[in-house]
C-alpha cells in the first residue's frame, strides 16, 4: 500500500500528503491508473483522520493528478506525470519513450516523425552557420520579432488559407506559448474561457494556471456545437473561446464551413474573442478557410511549425487585430522576453525555401501510410481519425471500463498511450471510455508491433488483469 513519508514536507498534514502524492506521481512511483489506498486505510497507516486524507485527495484531484469515484476508489490520472511543483497541469504527457529506454514505444504524443526531417535539419543548421549577417541574429529583437521573420510567419499563415498581414503577426515559442500569450494578453483573472469539452489538455494548463475559469462546450464529430455554445453564452458569456477547428485534438473532428460561419456569428452576437488553434490545419483532408478568417476583427489565429516541421524549433506565430498587438507582444516579453532569432531564422529559411511545405507534405504522406496500418490492425474497433491525421481516438470495447486502466495495462507492456480522461475539460468522465493513440513517433515496424499488441490487449477484459 502507498504510505508516504511526510517528514520531507512542511505545513498542514493534508498538504503534506498532497505534496507527497504529487511527487510520487511525478517520479512514477505511482503510475497512471494506480489505485490509491482507501481513506480509512491511509488514515490508519498515517495516524490521522480519514477526513484529512480526503482533503489531500481533493487537492490532488483539483490539480488534475487523480480521479475519484464513489464506490470505485481514487486513481492516478492517465498521463498526469507532472513535476511536483507544477500548478494544476492536467494531462501532462508521460516521459518520452526515449527517456525510458529503447524498448518502450511511445504512442502518447502527437508529433511528426522527426527521423524523416533529420537530413533537412542538418542542412538547415549548416546554412545557418554560413548566414552572412549572422551577428544580426545574435542580438535582442524588436517586440514581436524581426520584420522578415514576421513576414515569413504571415506567408506560412497565407499558405494555410489565412489572409494574414506581417504587421499583425507576433512570434511565439510554439503554439503552447501562443495559447498562454493569448489568454494572458486578452483575458483577466476569473474570466470565463471556453473550449471543446474534449480537448487538448495544454489549454486547461494555460487557462487554469493563469487563474481564469475554464468550461468545455459539448462537441460532436465537427468539434464545438453551435447550439451548446449559444446555450453557454446565454448562461454566461465567455471572454474568449478556443477552438481547434481542423483535426481536433483528441477527436480528430473537422468543422465544416457552415459550422465555422455559425461559431463566428455567435462570437459576434455575444461579443467574445475567438482563438483559432490551427496547428493541424495542414492535415485537413481538403483545404478549408480557417475559422479565424470568418471573424478576423475578433479572432486570434495561432499556428506553429511543431507538427508540420520540427517541434524542437519551438517556433509559432499568432495573428490578430492590430489593436491587440501591443498586448500580445508584451505578453511574449513578460514570459520569455523574445523568441530566439536563430530559431526564427531557421523557420524563415524553411518557409521561404518551400521546404516547410515539403516537410509538411512528407509528414502527411507518412501519416496516411500509418493510418492504413492502423486500419489494418485496429479497423474492427470504433475510432475516429482523418485519412492523414497523426493520431486516432479509439472507443474502448464495453468490457473496458476506463481508458486510464487500459493505458496502465499498455504501460505494463512498455507501450504508452493516452487515456481519455485527461482530455475531458469538465472532468465529468466524458473521455473515460477512450484512448488516444498517436502514430508518428516510432518506426513503422515498431508501430505495427505496438498496434498488434494493443489490439490483443483491447480484447482482454480489464477484470482479468486487475
Ligand atoms: C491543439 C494543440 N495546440 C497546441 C499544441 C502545442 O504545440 P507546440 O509544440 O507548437 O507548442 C498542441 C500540441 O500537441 C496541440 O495539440
Amino acid at each position: 500500500m502507498w504510505t508516504p513519508n511526510l517528514l520531507d514536507y512542511e505545513g498542514p498534514i493534508y498538504e503534506k500528503i498532497a505534496a507527497a502524492l504529487a511527487r510520487d506521481i511525478a517520479s512514477g512511483v505511482l503510475p497512471p491508473g494506480a489505485r490509491l489506498p482507501t481513506l480509512k486505510a491511509l488514515a490508519a497507516a498515517l495516524g490521522v483522520t480519514p477526513g484529512t486524507v480526503n482533503r489531500a485527495y481533493e487537492v490532488a484531484q483539483r490539480q488534475g493528478l487523480v480521479d475519484g469515484e464513489v464506490g470505485r476508489g481514487t486513481f492516478v490520472r492517465g498521463s498526469a506525470v507532472a513535476p511536483a511543483s507544477a500548478p494544476a497541469a492536467p494531462g501532462m504527457p508521460p516521459p518520452a519513450a526515449a527517456d525510458l529506454g529503447n524498448d518502450w514505444i511511445d504512442l502518447s504524443i502527437i508529433k511528426p516523425n522527426v527521423h524523416l526531417q533529420a537530413g533537412y535539419a542538418r542542412t538547415l543548421l549548416r546554412d545557418l552557420a554560413e548566414t552572412p549577417d549572422l551577428s544580426g541574429l545574435l542580438d535582442y529583437t524588436p517586440d514581436g520579432g524581426r520584420p522578415r521573420h514576421r513576414e515569413a510567419g504571415a506567408r506560412w499563415m497565407q499558405a494555410m488559407g489565412m489572409p494574414a498581414r506581417a504587421e499583425q503577426v507576433v512570434l511565439t515559442a510554439g503554439s503552447q506559448h501562443g495559447l498562454w500569450v493569448a489568454v494572458n494578453a486578452l483575458t483577466r483573472p476569473d474570466e470565463l474561457v471556453l473550449c471543446e469539452s474534449l480537448c487538448y489538455p495544454g489549454i486547461a494548463s494555460v487557462v487554469l494556471s493563469l487563474g481564469r475559469r475554464l468550461k468545455g462546450v459539448a462537441t460532436d464529430d465537427q468539434g464545438m456545437t453551435p447550439d451548446a455554445l449559444r446555450a453557454q453564452c446565454r448562461d454566461e458569456r465567455p471572454a474568449l473561446t478556443i477552438c481547434i477547428a481542423t483535426c481536433q485534438n483528441p477527436t480528430a473532428g473537422v468543422m465544416s464551413v457552415e459550422r465555422r460561419e455559425r461559431i463566428a456569428a455567435i462570437a459576434r452576437e455575444f461579443d467574445f474573442i475567438l482563438v483559432d488553434d490551427d496547428i493541424y490545419g495542414f492535415l485537413a483532408p481538403e483545404p478549408l478557410p480557417p475559422l479565424a478568417s470568418f471573424a478576423p476583427e475578433r479572432s486570434l489565429y495561432l499556428t506553429s511549425l511543431s507538427k508540420s516541421a520540427l517541434p524542437s524549433l519551438r517556433l509559432g506565430y499568432v495573428h490578430g487585430p492590430a489593436e491587440w498587438l501591443t498586448r500580445l507582444a508584451a505578453s511574449v516579453r513578460t514570459s520569455i522576453w523574445m523568441v530566439s532569432p536563430l530559431a526564427a531564422q531557421l523557420a524563415t529559411t524553411l518557409i521561404d525555401s518551400g521546404k516547410a511545405r515539403e516537410l509538411a507534405s512528407t509528414q502527411r504522406g507518412e501519416a496516411a501510410a500509418r493510418q492504413l496500418i492502423a486500419r489494418e490492425l485496429l479497423g474492427h474497433h470504433a475510432y475516429r481519425a482523418l485519412p492523414a491525421s497523426y493520431h486516432l481516438w479509439l472507443k474502448l470495447p464495453p468490457h473496458w471500463s476506463s481508458g486510464e486502466q487500459f493505458a496502465a495495462l499498455a504501460r505494463s507492456h512498455k507501450l504508452i498511450v493516452a487515456g481519455g480522461d485527461s482530455f475531458a475539460m469538465n472532468r465529468d468522465g466524458e473521455g473515460r471510455q477512450y484512448v488516444r493513440i498517436a502514430l508518428m513517433g516510432p518506426t513503422r515496424e515498431q508501430l505495427r508491433f505496438a498496434l498488434t499488441k494493443l489490439a490483443g490487449l483491447l480484447s482482454t477484459p480489464d477484470a482479468a488483469w486487475l
